[in-house]
């Protein structure tokens, strides 16, 4: 990494976003710049200034307004971020967008896989070249992102499918959601699931492509699980916190691994908890029928 080093962070003007900022200005130096992203913009200037008046700031934090559905603003600041600093150190892609169990899945899909899905091959692709070397490249997903986690009828559609071919089978499992029939083929009833698997297959693919340079270099790119953490998101899901992390203390885990030096090679390109990797096989379908919140 160089000397004036600069991060960008997604969905960070609350939970596991903001921490990630926090926590990143508190390990880095003062001449190091934290980018605070967000769709909205008021929303971004109060974080921007929490984050940049914390008592354990130490780098400098800028805001940024970025809505993660609009693909075009994702390129032009990854152009733009190129063109000024000659390159990033660490890009998190973190944006979700919030569901409520008391609305139809399928009445918040396109939002929900525009966020996460959408947003994700579009940071992969914009922010991929822009990464320098011994950068990072970094999706948070989660534990239900291993293939496990899916009926074995749709394994072969996610292994070793490319960049294309998973942004092909997110749009026909929307499709899919809309006419009813995602069930049917198999897809589980919260698409919270398939979307993370899909996250952690885009990720896979990617690596898949950029191996060869990027461990040379000490480039990583890789998705990260932050466990259960008490957010805004999580929160209308589950019904027990006793165990939930606060988001900083989620954060701290997760930069832990996205800055360790040397990388390790067992865990580029895989889905990372808490420094390890959680197998892509691992994991089993729940009854399709079932979300946290029907449980
Ligand atoms: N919480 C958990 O237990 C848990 C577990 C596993 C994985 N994760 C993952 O951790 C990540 C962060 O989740 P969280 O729990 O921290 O959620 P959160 O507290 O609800 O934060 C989500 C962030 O994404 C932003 N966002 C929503 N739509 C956006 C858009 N179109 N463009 C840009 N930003 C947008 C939100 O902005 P607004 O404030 O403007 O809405 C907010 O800043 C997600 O990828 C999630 O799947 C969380």
């Amino acid at each position: 990494m160089t000397a004036q080093r600069i991060a960008l962070i997604t969905g960070a003007n609350q939970g596991i976003g903001y921490a990630l900022v926090e926590g990143l200005a508190a390990r880095w130096s003062p001449q190091d710049l934290v980018l605070l992203t967000g769709r909205d913009p008021a929303r971004v200037t109060d974080a921007t200034a929490r984050a940049a008046a914390a008592a354990t700031t130490v780098a400098r934090v800028e805001g940024a307004q970025l809505d993660v559905t609009d693909t075009g603003a994702i390129a032009r600041m990854a152009a733009e971020l190129g063109e000024r600093y000659g390159g990033i150190d660490v890009v998190v892609s973190n944006a979700i967008a919030r569901m409520t169990p008391d609305l139809p899945q399928e009445e918040q899909a396109d939002e929900f896989i525009d966020v996460a899905n959408g947003a994700t091959h579009a940071m992969l692709r914009s922010f991929g070249p822009t990464v320098r070397p011994g950068g990072r490249l970094i999706v948070v997903a989660s534990s239900l992102g291993t293939l496990g986690n899916l009926d074995e009828r749709l394994h072969p559609l996610l292994e070793n499918a490319s960049l294309e071919a998973v942004e092909s089978l997110v749009e026909s499992w929307r499709t899919a959601v809309h006419a009813g029939t995602a069930q049917d083929l198999g897809w589980p009833k919260w698409i919270n699931v398939p979307s993370k698997v899909a996250q952690v297959a885009a990720v896979r693919a990617v690596a898949r492509e950029r191996r060869g340079t990027d461990l040379p270099d000490g480039t990583l790119v890789a998705a990260v699980c932050p466990g259960l953490v008490d957010t805004a998101t999580s929160r209308p899901w589950f019904a027990d916190f006793s165990r939930a992390r606060t988001p900083a203390q989620a954060a701290a885990p997760l930069l832990d691994f996205i800055l360790a030096e040397p990388i390790d090679p067992a865990t580029y390109g895989e889905l990372v908890r808490d420094g390890k990797v959680l197998p892509w096989h691992s994991g089993s379908p729940a009854d399709p029928n079932v979300t946290p919140a029907n449980r």
